[in-house]
């Protein structure tokens, strides 16, 4: 068992060279057999309370730095960024870095559609010159639709694609450069009277026409005077542009009606899905709603929860902070808010809130969930740092990356059956220097598999001779047998026992010195060094 450990590291080292042009400690990163190039980042579980959080899997999409997309000679390392699926403790499902040629994705996540899961994401990477576009996935991982802007504007916004109409619609955010004029601001000090400025608004379309059914921009219904942040890029030819507005999330309710959040405003809208028109403001200079004791500055996912005649329940989170000053508070929190609607003036009160549990403020990025069962599940987006905590606030999950140079733009935790295209990856080992005195150990994975429960292994002769059977363990399993099986394939096994899929046959290969009397040169090092601490190497003859 060490003795295969340590050959299975030899191996991958040698991978690596190849794959892995990251200089440095790649200690934080998985290290698989049998797909040496998916080295998704790893993570820190700190608090697991496995009665009380909540079943169901991290959707999550590490990227290093948003310039990593200018690179694309970068996709010959091991892959990394991109879309990834963890079980709820930290292990990888699936992950889509390699298939997406390492290039940053942003807000992915499971959504239902006739009768099953499929996955959305939005790409950010160089293929698409900075462009952006979403994809759509089902559940064998292959992609079904792919949803781009047109041509005039400037790219797919990378912070939303939210799926509606039981995935037959999909919102997103979208941006173009305007030529304004801005004279309505000379009380502010401006004294440029038009410039560019860099308009944002959102769009839902049907996925497989791409038509567009809504469309809505800010400038159109917002005073640029309601912007909190300085006034920039005027002068500047397109791209450069005031980014007044940034909005950061679309959702939208049953009756139809939207809801945007926009980070230099401070303030989350209700929008007519009628005509557009603003048909309430929560927070912000003129916020609709009287605030009952708590604030909120630079939000982010805003979501609609439930609503009555009376009371809209809605979530979002705060991030509190713009990196520079803690415009309303020392730490990010997630917000769980009941608008009541009926009264005059309408009132805001905060049902729950749940703060980052280390004291800390998400300077960019996040979202909040409330799980079904009520629990809280929060992204705060640096190093992926996500936490559950119990509707009554106890900490029942936090976890993190295990190193600092990841980001996630959101995580999402959901349930999700995946039943991928590809067939399993099997790799088999002989050590040992002959048939009567080997061992034959394989390795096993199926990237994206979420039903396997245990794997079976046979010789490919014509009896399909069964070697035996091993409990799935993580993204990789490994099986040991007695003997020498020169061509080996394995089975997926679910739980009710039914057949999966099949990796190819593959032939096993044979250690250094099968049949051999040559002792290789570390032989006698390594015989000195081990065997009296560890017999198991004595028994392979080491
Ligand atoms: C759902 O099925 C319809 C009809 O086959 C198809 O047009 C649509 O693209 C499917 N939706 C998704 C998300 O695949
Ligand atoms: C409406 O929802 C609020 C908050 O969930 C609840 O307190 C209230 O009782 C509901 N009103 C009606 C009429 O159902
Ligand atoms: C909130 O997040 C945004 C990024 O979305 C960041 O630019 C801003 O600095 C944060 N707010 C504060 C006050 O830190
Ligand atoms: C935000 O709310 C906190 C707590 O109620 C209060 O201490 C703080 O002064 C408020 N900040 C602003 C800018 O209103
Ligand atoms: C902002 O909050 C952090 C704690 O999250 C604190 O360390 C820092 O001093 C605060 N900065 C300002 C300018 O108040
Ligand atoms: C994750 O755990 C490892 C091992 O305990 C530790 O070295 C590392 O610092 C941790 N990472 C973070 C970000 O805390
Ligand atoms: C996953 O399914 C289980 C069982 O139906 C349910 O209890 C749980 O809330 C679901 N998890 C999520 C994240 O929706
Ligand atoms: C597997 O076994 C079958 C039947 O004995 C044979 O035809 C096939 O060539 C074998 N495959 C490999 C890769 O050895």
């Amino acid at each position: 068992m060490l003795f295969t450990i340590f050959f299975a590291l030899v191996a991958i080292s040698a991978v690596d060279a190849e794959f892995d042009l990251g200089i440095g400690d790649d200690s934080d990163l998985f290290n698989f057999v049998t797909r040496p190039e998916l080295r998704a980042p790893r993570f820190n579980v700190t608090v697991y309370d496995a009665n009380r959080v909540t079943p169901g899997y991290w959707f999550v999409a590490p990227y290093a730095s948003i310039v990593q997309q200018t690179q694309p000679k970068r996709y010959y390392q091991a892959c990394q960024t991109g879309p990834a699926i963890y079980d709820g403790a930290g292990n990888l499902v699936w992950s889509g870095a390699c298939e997406f040629r390492n290039q940053n994705t942003c807000d992915f996540r499971p959504f239902r559609s006739n009768g099953s899961d499929h996955l959305s994401a939005i790409l950010y990477g160089w293929e698409l010159d900075r462009k952006g576009r979403g994809i759509i996935m089902d559940s064998s991982y292959e992609v079904s639709h792919s949803i781009n802007v047109p041509r005039a504007e400037r790219s797919m916004n990378m912070h939303e694609m939210q799926m509606a109409n039981d995935g037959k619609t999909a919102m997103y955010i979208i941006h173009k450069s305007d030529w304004v004029d801005i004279s309505e601001l000379s009380p502010f000090g401006i004294q440029e009277e038009a410039g560019w400025v860099f308009n944002i608004g959102f769009r839902e379309v049907e996925i497989d026409t791409g038509k567009a059914l809504f469309e809505w921009w800010a400038l159109d219904h917002v005073p640029l005077s309601t912007s909190s942040v300085e006034i920039d890029g005027l002068d500047g030819p397109p791209p450069a542009g005031w980014n007044f507005f940034h909005m950061n999330s679309v959702d939208k309710n049953a009756d139809g009606d939207y809801m945007i959040s926009a980070r230099y405003t401070d303030c989350i809208y209700k929008i007519s899905g009628t005509d557009g028109h603003i048909i309430w403001r929560l927070g912000g200079d003129e916020s609709s709603f009287a605030l009952d004791a708590f604030n909120f500055s630079k939000q982010h996912d805003a979501r609609f929860i439930e609503q009555n005649a009376t009371t809209t329940v809605i979530s979002f989170l705060d991030n509190a902070s713009d990196g520079v000053n803690n415009v309303t508070s020392d730490v990010s929190t997630s917000y769980l808010v009941a608008l009541e609607t009926s009264v005059t003036p309408m009132v805001a009160r905060v049902i729950r809130r749940w703060s980052r549990p280390d004291g800390h403020l998400s300077h960019a990025r996040g979202n909040f969930q409330l799980l079904p069962n009520g629990n809280a599940f929060t992204a705060w987006s640096g190093n992926a740092y996500i936490t559950e905590h119990a509707f009554d606030g106890d900490l029942v999950m936090e976890a993190g990356f295990a190193s600092e140079r990841f980001v996630t733009y959101r995580s999402y935790k959901h349930n999700f059956t995946g039943h991928p295209s590809e067939p399993p990856t099997l790799k088999a080992y002989a050590y040992g220097t002959s048939p009567a005195t080997s061992t034959t150990v394989c390795y096993v994975s199926w990237n994206g598999a979420t039903e396997v429960d245990s794997w079976d292994f046979y010789r490919n002769n014509s009896a399909s001779e069964p070697i035996g059977r091993a409990q799935k363990t993580g993204f990789e399993t490994m099986f040991q047998a007695t003997g020498y099986y020169p061509d080996v394939y394995a089975q997926a096994i679910s739980a009710s026992g039914q057949v999966l899929g099949r990796s190819s046959v593959q032939l096993t290969v044979k250690s250094q010195d099968w049949q051999s009397q040559h002792t290789y040169k570390s032989q006698n090092v390594l015989s000195g060094l081990l065997t009296s601490e560890w017999p198991l190497l004595k028994s392979y003859g080491l």
